[in-house]
This record gives structure tokens, C-alpha cells and sequence, in this order.
């Protein structure tokens, strides 16, 4: 039988099934999902309620890996999993009889058509909730639209593309019968060692809030529809600075941080009516996240109001025993990490039996139970999925990967590559005939990023490619570094310097690792954190001796993490940062060298000139550097909100409505801005405020509001950004929210240095 015929059966005899049993109320979708929820429960065994409070990784991804990892690879790699001495056919049996509530890492459409169909023989026939990390388009799946990842889509401050790109992901992942994205990170980055920067949307709590908010909004739409996903905020909190920059490492922070910094893109997620959230692998001050219930209950329940479900990351809350040891064994792990507030756990098999075993011997009520179970029944309610289980496997592709999605992938890709440097040498010249192209990530599909599979060819244009594709007539001599760093071969690097001497043009794409099908060569992404952030390898030789052939060289880099090229930075006549550009990052980057795309994009991060220089943040505290480093400099590389086009663009004419105000009142500071240059251009203008004196030390300055302007060739258009009462609270010494009088400077401009700012500042009046 065909795979869709297969389906079609299953489906059908799914609602002969239903039809003729007697219509209870669960089953209705006309009546409240509250009562609905209360019947089903009414129904549920212990088993089944626990079940429903777990998690397995899908079939062929355990098939894949029982032959390939050890169980000792098993303890430290959060990427691959299968349960030792638990076969295939036992997992589709505690499908079958509906002791299962969901599954991640399911691939492919086939596959979770295939579990539904095991959970819809169970006795209440509770569809499963399947969950995924489309990071940047459902990239880990094979055949999906892979946009540019976060880092990316905060450097074009574009946060109405945040949305675009939520949504469309949302109804791919759905025509694959995908429920739940294990996305937006909302994690301040402020560690460029630590490898998840690229998942992030930067180390500026304002920018990271509203990329975060939309990104929940266009995935989970109003979580009441067949192409609506329920949303992930994660990770809570604080991995993103972790005190030696590794992945899950402890993290030490003050109150005042957590809640000034890291609480409110949460807070922002939250609001924005994010339904699940994921604890952080650290400890926090001492406490692990997964079993911290400050976090879980008394922020997020009562401070916050959350109302959706909280779930843990990869085996956390076994680390609560084997790693942080604040628990004697698994089972004791699992009690404190649900009475902490957890309510689904990713992911193993012990925990049905354990947690059972915790509720019979009366240490946890059902009652308990019963709240975890009631949000997760009530996220499968509202997504439709009792009355929709499968998806249809004949219309997947008429959704996946569209033409739409592909345009915006495209869009996405061409806004975020932000150009760092540029000796007069970019757009390349129509003189240039002859161009030599080296480098690992050149001719790879490394382009698309960490929390992408590889995707078919024909869905990714590397970087060669799009040279080839925009510049036809040039001729292109390419020369192979293989795509692993820290394999170069030194011939291949001397063969490049030779032939680069009689190129018109160079152009070297170095950058890191970050395909995770080889897991273990990747250098930056998931787990793969570094205690440099110099290039690896041989390819800082690599720029220097291509660039000494005294032909103009242009470095392009591909990494999700921030990078310092300080080292070679003189040897290059221009720079250009495309992070992880996803599948047309070729065609977009080939654009932008050529002018046929005017660069716009700006940097959501500091760059650190080198890895001593960390914490390198634009938004410090004001003694920072009130003793710079007697041996090297204080200031960053490339500073926050930094970013080249082809234009420059003029800032003049700064007001303020007003000059006092009370402190509920609002100001509109405008600004004139002129597209200097001969292009169409996009300018991302910036507004900063520094409160001046506050009985608490408060940053030198911080965003409050940014805009994209796009501007024509001598266009003007006076801009205007918003200062609100909410943006001049912060914490009083007690921790309060609190407006103080006095003086404020605004800065507007075009980064986050001095230099580019234009001032004035306002009083705020008892
Ligand atoms: C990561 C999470 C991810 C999960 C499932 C973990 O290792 O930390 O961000 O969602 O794996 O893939």
C-alpha cells in the first residue's frame, strides 16, 4: 500500500472509530476547551496523565543513532539520542497505548503521520504534539524554506521580518504535521566564546524583546488555527553568560542583572502570549534552572502570569542528579524539578514509571499532576489537533518551500549581511574580470547555518555559485579549502597565494564551522564554544598570504559567533559579516559585493577585539573603563550598531518636543536624515538614552528606539522615535521599577559609538 493510501486508511478509520463510539464531550469541538479539557482528565489513568508529561525523540532518529553512538558519547552530546535496551517496537507500543504526550526530532512528515496514527489507536486517541527546532525556517528538516538565523535577522533591525519569517515557518511546519518550534531564543548574548550567539538576537535587551515578541506572535498567530504553531521561549536563563562563555556551564549573576538584562525579553515573550517556555541547562547562583523554583513559579507564574506550559531542555533534569548533584538519583530529580514548576520533560523513558512511583507514594498530589496535564491538553485543543491529527502528505510541498517563502528567505538574507569595512573597493568594479575565490565556507553549505540539515542542492546557492550567478563574465579561479578549519591543507593555501597574484581580486570566505550533521567538527553553534574568537586554523595565513600578492582582497565571513579579525584586518580592503545567510546567502552576498543590493544591515553585537576583552558590551556601566588596559585597547573592535552601505547619510536637525516633562509623559525626539550617496539605500537610525545621575549606576547608554529608513539618492525624511515613561524606569535600590527626576541625554545616529551620535537631553520634573 502507498504511504498516502496508508494515511487515508488510518485516517478513516479513525473517525468510523470515533463516530461510533457515543459523542462525549472531549471529543466536541463545539463546546469550551476548559470542560473539554475537564472530561478528558475525568477519563486519564495516573499512566496516562504522565504520559502525556513526556517526551521521546522520534523513531528513525533513534534508528539512526543506536548504530552509530556509544552510550558514553550518549552522556555529553545534547544533538543525537536513542535509550539504551529500549527497542523500536516497545516505544510504538507505549504510542499505542497512549502513555506518550509528544516526540521531537521527527524528520519528516511520513514519520509523524506514522506516530499520530500509533497514538489515535490508544483508548482517548490524545493526538501527539510534535516539536522541532525551526531555529530559521524548519531548516532541520530536509526540504524547508532556511532563512538567515537570528543573529542575522536582528542586523537588520527588520522586526516586522521577524514576523514574516515566524509565520511562514509556522505553516511549513504544520503541512508537515509540526506543531511546536523549539524557538524564539531570547537570550541576551554577551559571551561572543559561548558558540549559541548565531541562535540569538544579539546582547541588546530592547532589540532582543521586540525580535522576540514578533517572532512568538507570527508563529503562534492566534494559537486557534491549522497553520499556527505554539511558540518556545527559551532558554530560562542566563547560558547566555555563563562564567567561562561554555555551553551550561554556572552562571553567576546578581538580581539586578538577571531582571535588568535577561528578564525582559522573557518578560516581552510572555506578553506576547508566548504558551511555552524552556528552562536554561545552567545552574543559577547555585540553583539549577530545572529545579528552580524562583524562576518557575514565584517570576513566572506570579510575578509574570504565564499560562502556558514550561518544558525542559535535552536531559536537564537527569543533570540535576548526574551533573549538579543537588539531587541523589533521577527520581528524586524529577520531584524537585516538578515541584519546582516543570510540566514536560524532554525527553527519556524512565520518567513514566518514576514519576508515577512519586504520585503513589503520595509525594506529589495528582492534583499537581492534573496542572501540567490540563496546559499541554489545552495547547493540543487549541491547535486543532484532536480533530486534526495528520497532515496531508500530497499538499506538503505546495506550502514548503513557495515561492513567497523563498523570496522572503532571500529578503531575509540581503538585510542582514552587515559590511564591515571598505577601501573604495566594493561594488566590485565592471573592470574586474579575473577573481580568484578560496576559502572553507566558499563553495559549501555551511551558508545555511547551525539547526540546518543538510538541504538538497538545488535549494542553496553557496557563495561561488551566486558569483557565478550575478557576475557571469568574470572568470572565477576557485580554489578548495576543504570546508573544515581545522583540516586546511597548508599546499592548498600556498597554491591560492599563487594564484591570487594574477587575479584582478580576491575575495577569502573564512569563518567557522556549523553543519551539525558532523557534530563533532562543527566549531561554532550548539556546544561548541571556544576560548578564542580568532579564525581557526590555517586561515588567517590564508588572508594574509592571498592579500600579499598586493591584489585587492575582500575577507567575507560565515559564523554565528562574533569574531575578531583584528589580526588581518589591515591586510583586507573590505570586510563583510554575513552570519549564517540560509539558502540564498550566495545570490544575497554575490548582490551585495557586485551593487546590485546596497548593504544595510548594522550590528546587533559588540565585537571584541580578542577574547581578554570579554565582557565587551556597548551598553556597560560607566567606571568600565575608567582604567583602560595598560596593554591593548579598551574599545571593541567593531561596536554595537555598526554597520557600512554604499551611501553615507546625514544626520542634522535633532528636536525634542519638549524639555521638561513629568514623569508620565511622553517626548518625540525627530531627526532629518539625507541619503548622501548615489544608491537606494536602507539607513538603520538609532535612538539612545543615558539617564545622568540615578541612585543606582545606570548604563552609559541604551537603545530605545531604531528605525529603517529607506531613502533615495539626496532624499531627506525626518524620522521620529518615541521616549515613553517605560523606557526611563529602571531599578531602584530595592529593586523597584521607579521613573527618577532629572536629567536625561538622548543620542540618535547611526551606531552605538560617540562619533556617530548627535545629542541634546530633556529633565523629567517631580
Ligand atoms: C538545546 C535546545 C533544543 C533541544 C532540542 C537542546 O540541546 O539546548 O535549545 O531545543 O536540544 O533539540
Amino acid at each position: 500500500m502507498r504511504k498516502t493510501t496508508l494515511i487515508l486508511v488510518l485516517f478513516m478509520s479513525s473517525i468510523v472509530c470515533w463516530s461510533s463510539e457515543p459523542i462525549t464531550d472531549y471529543r466536541n469541538p463545539k463546546i469550551a476547551i476548559d470542560v473539554r479539557i475537564q472530561d478528558l482528565l475525568s477519563r486519564m489513568t495516573l499512566e496516562e496523565k504522565i504520559g502525556q508529561m513526556n517526551q521521546f525523540v522520534g523513531l528513525k532518529h533513534i534508528q539512526k543513532n543506536m548504530g552509530v553512538l556509544t552510550e558514553e558519547e550518549l552522556k555529553t552530546n545534547t544533538a543525537n539520542a536513542f535509550y539504551p535496551g529500549v527497542s523500536i517496537r516497545s516505544l510504538e507500543e507505549i504510542t499505542k497505548n497512549g502513555l506518550i504526550g509528544s516526540y521531537l526530532h521527527v524528520l519528516t512528515i511520513e514519520e509523524a503521520n506514522y506516530l499520530q496514527s500509533l497514538a489515535m489507536k490508544s483508548r482517548l486517541q490524545i493526538p501527539i504534539l510534535f516539536g522541532i527546532d525551526a531555529i530559521h525556517g524548519n531548516a532541520n528538516a530536509p526540504d524547508n524554506t532556511v532563512y538567515p538565523t537570528n543573529i542575522g535577522l536582528a542586523s537588520s533591525f527588520d522586526v516586522p521580518m521577524a514576523y514574516t519569517i515566524a509565520r511562514q515557518t509556522a505553516k511549513e511546519m504544520r503541512a508537515m504535521n509540526m506543531h511546536w518550534t523549539f524557538n524564539p531564543n531570547v537570550e541576551v548574548a554577551r559571551d561572543p566564546r559561548w558558540g549559541r550567539v548565531g541562535e540569538t538576537f544579539g546582547e541588546d535587551p530592547y532589540l532582543v524583546s521586540l525580535m522576540g515578541a514578533a517572532s512568538v506572535k507570527g508563529y503562534q498567530g492566534n494559537l486557534n488555527s491549522d497553520d499556527n504553531v505554539l511558540a518556545c521561549i527559551k532558554h530560562f536563563v542566563g547560558g547566555s553568560q555563563s562564567i567561562n562563555g561554555t555551553n551550561g556551564a554556572p552562571t553567576d549573576l546578581s538580581e539586578r542583572t538577571i531582571r535588568e538584562v535577561f528578564f525582559p525579553p522573557f518578560k516581552a515573550g510572555v506578553d506576547a502570549g508566548a504558551m511555552s517556555i524552556m528552562m536554561a541547562h545552567n545552574e543559577l547562583n547555585g540553583i539549577p534552572c530545572h529545579s528552580n523554583e524562583w524562576l518557575m513559579k514565584d517570576v513566572l507564574r506570579d510575578e509574570w502570569k504565564f499560562k502556558g506550559f514550561v518544558v525542559s531542555d535535552w536531559m536537564d533534569i537527569e543533570h540535576i542528579y548526574d551533573l549538579h548533584a543537588t539531587a541523589e538519583n533521577k527520581k528524586e530529580a524529577y520531584y524537585q524539578s516538578i515541584m519546582a514548576g516543570m510540566d514536560l520533560h524532554m525527553h527519556g523513558v524512565d520518567w513514566n514509571n518514576l514519576v508515577v512511583e512519586l504520585v503513589k507514594e503520595g509525594r506529589i498530589s495528582e492534583r499537581r499532576i492534573d496542572e501540567s496535564v490540563r496546559k499541554i491538553l489545552d495547547i493540543k485543543f487549541r491547535l486543532g489537533l484532536f480533530e486534526n491529527p495528520y497532515a496531508d502528505e500530497n499538499q506538503t510541498m505546495k506550502i514548503r518551500l513557495n515561492p513567497e517563502h523563498r523570496t522572503t528567505a532571500l529578503e531575509a538574507s540581503r538585510n542582514s549581511i552587515v559590511l564591515l569595512k571598505n577601501k573604495n573597493i566594493l561594488p566590485i568594479a565592471p573592470k574586474i574580470k579575473n577573481v580568484l575565490v578560496t576559502g572553507i565556507n566558499a563553495n559549501d553549505q555551511n551558508i545555511l547555518g547551525d539547526w540546518s540539515a543538510v538541504q538538497k542542492d538545488e535549494n542553496v546557492i553557496t557563495i561561488l555559485q551566486g558569483l557565478q550567478m550575478i557576475a557571469p563574465n568574470v572568470k572565477y579561479k576557485f580554489v578548495d579549502q576543504g570546508w573544515n578549519p581545522q583540516k586546511m591543507d597548508s599546499k592548498q593555501v600556498d597554491k591560492a597565494a599563487e594564484l591570487a597574484k594574477s587575479s584582478d581580486l580576491n575575495i577569502v570566505v573564512a569563518g567557522e564551522y556549523m553543519m551539525r550533521h558532523r557534530w563533532n567538527e562543527k566549531t561554532s553553534g550548539e556546544d561548541k564554544d571556544r576560548s578564542d574568537i580568532y579564525l581557526v586554523g590555517l586561515q588567517e595565513e590564508l588572508i594574509r598570504k592571498v592579500a600579499a600578492s598586493g591584489k585587492p582582497t575582500v575577507l567575507i565571513l560565515v559564523t554565528g559567533r562574533p569574531l575578531s579579525i583584528e589580526r588581518v584586518l589591515d591586510n583586507v580592503d573590505a570586510v563583510v559579516l554575513a552570519w549564517e545567510p540560509g539558502m540564498y546567502g550566495g545570490q544575497a552576498i554575490a548582490e551585495i559585493l557586485y551593487g546590485k543590493i546596497n548593504p544595510s544591515a548594522k550590528l546587533p553585537v559588540s565585537i571584541p577585539r580578542n577574547a581578554g576583552q570579554i565582557q565587551m558590551i556597548y551598553n556597560h556601566k560607566p567606571s568600565q573603563y575608567f582604567h583602560p588596559y595598560a596593554v591593548g585597547s579598551s574599545e571593541p573592535l567593531f561596536p554595537f550598531g555598526y554597520g557600512l552601505s554604499y551611501n553615507t547619510y546625514k544626520y542634522s536637525n535633532l528636536k525634542l518636543s519638549k524639555a521638561n516633562i513629568s514623569k508620565t509623559e511622553n517626548i518625540t525626539v525627530s531627526v532629518d536624515i539625507t541619503n548622501m550617496g548615489k544608491m537606494d539605500g536602507f539607513e538603520i537610525a538609532q535612538m539612545y538614552i543615558r539617564d545622568r545621575f540615578s541612585q543606582v549606576t545606570r548604563p552609559v547608554k541604551e537603545l530605545k528606539d531604531f528605525a529603517r529608513v529607506s531613502l533615495k539618492p539626496g532624499e531627506t525624511k525626518t524620522v521620529k522615535f518615541s521616549i515613553t515613561p517605560e523606557k526611563l524606569t529602571f531599578l531602584d535600590k530595592k529593586l523597584n521599577p521607579i521613573v527618577e527626576s532629572g536629567e536625561f541625554i538622548v543620542m540618535v545616529g547611526s551606531s552605538s559609538q560617540d562619533n556617530d551620535l548627535m545629542k541634546d537631553s530633556f529633565f523629567v520634573k517631580e
